[in-house]
């Protein structure tokens, strides 16, 4: 039986950091499945699909091939992102991807699709699976499952850190609302809405470090006989 660990929560939360993290540790796969819904967000804006058409995006959720793969260049990235064998690595990462993924993740046949491919992917070994509904929906039987928290204004804060990192422009205010607009819809959503799974252990990061998440983690890690 492969098992797995479940890391839910909002976005910039810690959970990829944190994620990849673990998975080194413990020598599981990770898998990030917010990448899928952002893939299928960006094959929609480049077909001139509009997010606001739900039978367009569900039928580019169900045809699209989307591919994760080890690194091919050394440019930070932790992975390479095909999206029908193209390289889309840095493009799912863009602010116009992150304005608009959270209505294409709202319908629920994109959902239907993405969910099932999840779980095949989830199949291949032990896996660290981050997202917003590994817990409640995608993979209930996980052995370990994590809702990561922080509050609106430090993941902005966060969020708005990588992007000056990054060299690009960016704009407090402006990372804050779209945070505070996607968190709005991916918890109000009828299917798979963002929340913590009744079994998950919830963890405030705001004043933690990346390390102390990961320490805390260690020890539900060690409790549940993992590793
Ligand atoms: O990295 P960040 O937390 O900013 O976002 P992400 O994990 O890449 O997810 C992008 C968007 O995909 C989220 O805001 C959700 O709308 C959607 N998503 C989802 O609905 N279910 C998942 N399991 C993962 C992501
Ligand atoms: O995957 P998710 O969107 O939940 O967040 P992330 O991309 O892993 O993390 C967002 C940023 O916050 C990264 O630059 C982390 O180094 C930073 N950070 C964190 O993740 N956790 C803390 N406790 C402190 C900072």
């Amino acid at each position: 039986m492969v098992m797995t660990i479940a890391l839910d929560g909002p976005a910039a939360s810690g959970k990829s950091t944190v994620g990849e993290m673990l998975a080194e540790h413990l020598d599981f796969l990770f898998f990030d499945t917010g990448v899928m819904y952002r893939a299928i967000t960006l094959a929609a804006i480049e077909a001139g699909i509009s997010v606001v058409d739900e039978q367009a995006c569900t039928h580019l959720a169900e045809r699209t091939k989307i591919d994760v793969r080890p690194p091919s260049v050394e440019d930070g990235r932790p992975n390479d992102i095909l999206i029908d064998g193209a390289d889309k690595t840095w493009e799912i990462r863009t602010p116009k991807v992150d304005e608009h993924v959270s209505i294409v993740s709202a319908y629920p046949g994109v959902r239907h699709a993405l969910t099932e491919k999840q779980r095949q992917i989830g199949k291949r070994g032990d896996v660290v699976m981050v997202g917003r509904d590994i817990g409640t929906v995608v993979m209930p039987d996980a052995r370990l499952k994590i809702f990561l928290d922080a509050s609106l204004e430090e993941r902005a804060r966060r969020r708005h850190q990588e992007r000056i990192d990054r060299g690009e422009a960016a704009n407090f205010r402006h990372v804050l609302e779209v945070l505070q607009q996607r968190d709005q819809i991916d918890s109000n959503r009828d299917v798979a809405p963002l929340r913590p799974a009744s079994d998950a252990v919830v963890i405030d990061s705001d004043t933690m470090t990346v390390e102390q998440v990961f320490k805390k983690i260690l020890q539900y890690v060690a409790e549940k006989g993992i590793g």
